[in-house]
């Protein structure tokens, strides 16, 4: 069950008992959707705890609204670091230009492991002059010099849609890795390892009642399938700008630990009301798992 707080403050004064008065970093009572800032909030959270950053920022794009306000992300890279298990990674949401000020800025503490692309199924042009817009990208981050195979990484945890197969393998040498395949491939599950570029409905493809009142919503599929490969059950997992709390409701899905921050509080309520909506109708949330909604 995702608990909400209006704020970490506020949490603390309903448990004021001497018992309930210790760290709530201590235990599992940090859990939830707080309404606050995440760079304040998040001290509350005992450092080297967090599995999993979903990281989906203000872009600093949208000049009239304050909630678009762009980060400092030298003190990002920090904080991130100071969250994060040796081994914790973070997955952040980025257009081309804040991924090039993020491979800028980071690299003292955290650094690249890879990219992914996030292909949409819908998108408008913004420009007469350049290409429309429909890919959103993810990089993927470590911890300093960890070496990936150290990571979690479950790449055949995917959602998408695949029959199991048995494939004879005509040419089995694979020159460029120097290996030899098997004669015959087995696909029981169905399962598909991960690919970088990922489809996956926009906002105008979700069905209705996925969609909430946030303009920058991320799809429930993609989370959850990020959420399943980068991370294990039971792990923990922070959403430091949670919008209407897609990631938490992903989390919970997926049996993960949730933590997230929202500053606004209109946004914060619309994640509040997604939260007791799935909470109620949980079943609801788990349709549509056969396609990504792009036709492909
Ligand atoms: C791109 S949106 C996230 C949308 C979310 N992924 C969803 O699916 O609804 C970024 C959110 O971060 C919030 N935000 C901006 N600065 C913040 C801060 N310092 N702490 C917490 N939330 C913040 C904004 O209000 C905005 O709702």
């Amino acid at each position: 069950m995702i608990k909400y707080y209006k704020s970490t403050e506020k949490r603390k004064s309903i448990n004021s008992t001497p018992k309930q008065e210790k760290s709530p970093s201590q235990g599992k009572d940090v859990e939830g959707l707080y309404l606050g800032d995440f760079y304040e909030e998040s001290k509350q959270i005992t450092p080297g705890t967090v599995d999993l950053l979903t990281v989906d920022p203000p872009y600093g794009v949208l000049k009239t609204v304050e909630w678009d306000t762009p980060l400092d992300w030298e003190l990002t890279e920090e904080v991130f670091a100071d969250l994060l298990t040796p081994m914790g990674q973070a997955i952040i949401f980025c257009n081309a230009r804040l991924r090039d000020k993020i491979k800028i800025t980071f690299g003292s503490l955290l650094e690249i492991r890879h990219e992914l692309v996030w292909l949409k199924s819908c998108a408008l042009p913004v420009s007469q002059y350049s290409p429309i817009p429909n890919a959103e990208f993810m990089l993927v981050i470590k911890k300093k010099g960890v070496r990936p195979s150290e990571l979690v990484f479950n790449p055949n945890e995917t959602l998408q849609p695949g029959d199991p197969y048995r494939k004879k393998n005509i040419n089995r040498e694979i020159s460029i890795r120097q290996e030899t395949k098997p004669e015959v491939d087995v696909n029981e599950t169905g399962a598909r390892f991960i690919k970088q570029v990922i489809s996956a409905p926009s906002k105008p493809n979700m069905l209705k009642a996925e969609r909430s009142n946030h303009p920058t919503q991320k799809p429930l599929l993609l989370m959850r399938e990020l959420i399943r490969v980068y991370s294990n059950p039971g792990q923990l997992i922070l959403s430091p700008f949670a919008g209407s709390g897609t990631d938490l409701i992903a989390a919970d899905m997926e049996g993960r630990r949730c933590i997230g921050y929202e500053l606004n509080e209109a946004y914060y309520k619309e994640a509040v009301a997604r939260i007791a909506q799935y909470h109620s109708q949980g079943d609801f949330f788990r349709l549509d798992t056969s396609s990504h909604g792009l036709d492909e």
